[in-house]
């Protein structure tokens, strides 16, 4: 291939098992093209794994920012439970036989939880750090910059958790994204949001979940997904022939990963697109400056979030993500 330009993507995006679009075409990173790029490259792509702890499902769009805000990139992201006390023992194996496991597996299972695979250089020393010590009390006194003094309780309800070794990393990150830990959606009372690539890649997706959570909506499932063009097409299809720029639209939900979310509240679909905003946010900033389209959209394809339109459509989206994916 030719050395050219490729607006739009960003170093961020470039580690092995990242989807990027690269003029029109959906390319995956299996490997380095040779050694200098390898050692350049593995020098920044450290992984590690965390997880929003039961208590903090409200702070999820804060941590979320905080954690772009700190430099990494978000390779995988999914709500889930611990649904069985096995899977609980299972997660915290390593602390069977501590005074506290009993507390700890019962808390963990006690509300949604959010995993996140995290890439940056040093990610794990890096994670660690940005959270803090263990002991919310130690944080709030001896790191008060950190997350666990910001959202933390206490020694156990300390906010978020972090693979505290590479083996740790790779044991925790295979639990977690394993089909033994499901969506949470309930597929009813609900409509469908997806935050839109541009905003992932922008790094601005927690401002996103927690503007949501502010307003009042439950969030009661959420992954992200990188979509493909014909699953964008299947998924967008009635906007087929109905929007001059369903191409453009397209071509905008597959330049990256975005994150769907089941929006959960009374007249879930109609009061969410209200929150939403109109679909040009040139439109939004001026009408309706507090939706999300005018805080977050650019243009109408990439205008920030795609939201359910007619109400009986509300679990059926949400079921293309969470239950037929
Ligand atoms: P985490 O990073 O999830 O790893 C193990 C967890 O055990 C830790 O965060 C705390 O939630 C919990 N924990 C560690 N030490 C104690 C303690 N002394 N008392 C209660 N819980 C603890």
């Amino acid at each position: 291939m030719k050395r050219m330009p490729c607006p739009g993507l960003t170093q961020r995006e470039l580690y092995l098992g990242s989807i990027v679009n690269v003029h029109a075409r959906q390319l995956k990173l299996v490997d380095y093209g040779d050694l200098f790029t390898r050692n350049k490259f593995e020098a920044q792509a450290g992984r590690t794994f965390a997880l929003i702890k039961p208590d903090c499902y409200i702070q999820t769009g804060k941590i979320v920012d905080a954690i772009y805000k700190n430099g990494f990139s978000i390779s995988k992201l999914k709500m889930s439970k611990f649904t069985k006390p096995s899977q609980a023992d299972d997660f915290y194996e390593k602390h069977k036989g501590a005074p506290f496991f009993a507390d700890l597996t019962t808390y963990m299972q006690s509300d949604v939880v959010t995993g996140v695979e995290l890439v940056s250089p040093n990610a794990i020393e890096c994670l660690r750090s940005v959270l803090g010590p263990t002991d919310s009390a130690e944080a709030k006194r001896d790191a008060p910059g950190s997350l666990r003094a910001h959202f933390g309780t206490d020694v156990m309800r300390n906010a978020v958790h972090a693979s505290a070794s590479s083996a740790d990393y790779q044991r925790e990150l295979g639990i977690f994204f394993s089909p033994q830990f499901g969506p949470t959606a309930a597929f009813n009372n609900c409509t469908c949001c997806i935050i839109k690539p541009h905003v992932v890649q922008d790094g601005l997706a927690g401002q996103v979940i927690d503007a949501i959570l502010q307003e009042g909506f439950e969030i009661s499932s959420m992954q992200m997904f990188t979509l493909d063009k014909p699953t964008a097409e299947e998924f967008f299809e009635v906007y087929k022939g109905v929007l001059p720029e369903f191409v453009g639209m397209i071509e905008a939900m597959t330049i990256g990963p975005c994150i769907v979310m089941e929006v959960r509240q009374e007249n879930a679909v109609e009061s969410f697109r209200q929150f939403v905003g109109p679909m040009d946010p040139e439109i939004a900033k001026n009408l309706r400056p507090n939706t999300l389209r005018a805080k977050f959209g650019h243009t109408r394809t990439n205008n920030g979030v795609h939201c359910t339109d007619l109400p009986e459509d509300g679990p059926l989206e949400v079921e293309y993500f969470f239950s037929i994916q």
